[in-house]
């Protein structure tokens, strides 16, 4: 069958700004592209911890077999939201399927016609994605840039009584891997009695003891209205959390879309999620990848390449390459010498910010960094 001419021509253009994304099998290089920080999804513990767990409780199960209001909530779930809930210090905890599941749906459920949300300008895809579902209106404000909210909110809010403020921001940005000033948008939004929430997905399992995460390890969690911390990234496996009251998860699992009209994770999933959590407790992983996440930021410095990068303090560091032919070609490059190392195009981020992503793990060795890092300095200290 013939794609419809629209879709050849927006193709079309894809290749035409270098920016066509095709599918490519993960060859066997050393990782800096993966967001699998800590090495966790291929740890044989959790691997078998979690095969263990089905055999003890006798779950031979490989399906849900439904939504989660339906047949598919078997007890493990419970089991674990409440494992979760307590490790992240959070009155409930409510299992997505995915980070993306769980932006979409409660983006696209909790803000109200009437209400506004106010994202970051950097803000991930499936809060976007969410946003546009909602009838609620959105405004972004600049990145990490807590006047320019405070403008915007000025700017756009109005002074009806039941009208409901939304701040959304990440507290480590996927792309950038920087981080906002969180005291203080707690303290904004506390002041006025705003809504903040939180993508953690990425500083889960990297930031705070145990990976609890940026909030936690601010001891400000209890004054963020919900927090969404994934399980993909650090911690190796799948799916995601949103964190908050008795009263959200109640209303969540009432009206959240993406909650109710899918099959939830498979007991062997959640089995995962519950053998990662011990995992984080008992683990050196972290440690070594705050050591690295060190080695890598003084090596920039002793290779003079700190003012190519964004400032980040966690495992995402980008160089900025402008233009998306140029940043592919150093990418490959590198590539062919044996570093993962993708490159992040345009429209993916704005254009003239395109760059490299360099995702740093416990496992990578200062050798490799330091190699990986020398490599770059030959093609950007032209
Ligand atoms: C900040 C952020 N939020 C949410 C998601 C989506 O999470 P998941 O991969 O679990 O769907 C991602 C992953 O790309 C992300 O980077």
């Amino acid at each position: 069958m013939r794609l419809p001419e629209k879709l050849y021509k927006k193709l079309k253009n894809r290749e035409g700004s270098n920016a066509l994304r095709t599918l490519s099998v993960q060859k066997n290089l050393i990782d800096f592209s993966s967001n699998d920080y800590l090495g966790f999804a291929s740890s044989k513990t959790i691997f078998e911890g979690a095969h263990q767990l089905l055999l003890e409780k006798t779950i031979q199960k490989n399906g849900a077999t439904g939504s989660r209001l339906l047949s598919g909530n078997h007890k493990l779930y419970v089991e674990t939201e409440k494992i979760l809930a307590d490790f992240h210090n959070a009155e409930e905890a409510l299992i997505f399927n995915s980070g993306y599941d769980a932006n979409v749906g409660f983006f696209s459920a909790v803000p109200q016609r009437g209400d506004v949300v106010f994202y970051d300008e950097l803000i991930h895809a499936s809060i976007r994605d969410g946003m546009q579902m909602s009838n609620a209106k959105s405004y972004k404000f600049k990145h990490n840039d807590i006047e320019n909210l405070k403008f915007q909110v000025e700017r756009n809010r109005n002074e009806s009584n039941d009208q409901e403020i939304y701040i959304v921001t990440e507290s480590v940005f996927s792309m950038d891997g920087d981080s906002p000033d969180l005291k203080s948008l707690i303290a904004f939004c506390q002041k006025y009695n705003y809504h903040l929430v939180v993508d953690e997905a990425h500083a889960t399992g990297v930031f705070g003891d145990n990976g609890v995460g940026l909030l936690q390890e601010l001891g400000v969690e209890d004054r963020v209205f919900a927090r969404i911390n994934t399980f993909g990234k650090a911690l190796g496996c799948h799916g995601a959390v949103i964190l908050g009251s008795n009263d959200l998860k109640r209303y969540l699992v009432n009206f959240c879309r993406s909650f109710i009209y899918t099959t939830g994770l498979p007991p062997h999933s959640i089995a995962t999620i519950q053998m990662v959590y011990e995992e984080l407790q008992r683990t050196s992983e972290i440690e070594k990848l705050i050591e690295n996440i060190t080695f890598f930021t003084q090596e920039l410095k002793s290779k003079n390449l700190t003012s190519r990068f964004i400032k980040s303090d966690s495992a995402i560091h980008g160089c900025i390459i402008s233009g998306n032919e140029n940043v592919k070609k150093i990418a490959n490059e590198i590539q062919k010498k044996g570093f993962d190392v993708k490159p992040i195009l345009s429209p993916t981020v704005p254009q003239g910010k395109e760059r490299l992503r360099f995702c740093l793990h416990s496992y990578n060795s200062k050798e490799e960094i330091s190699e990986v890092l020398e490599l770059l300095a030959t093609f950007v200290h032209i």
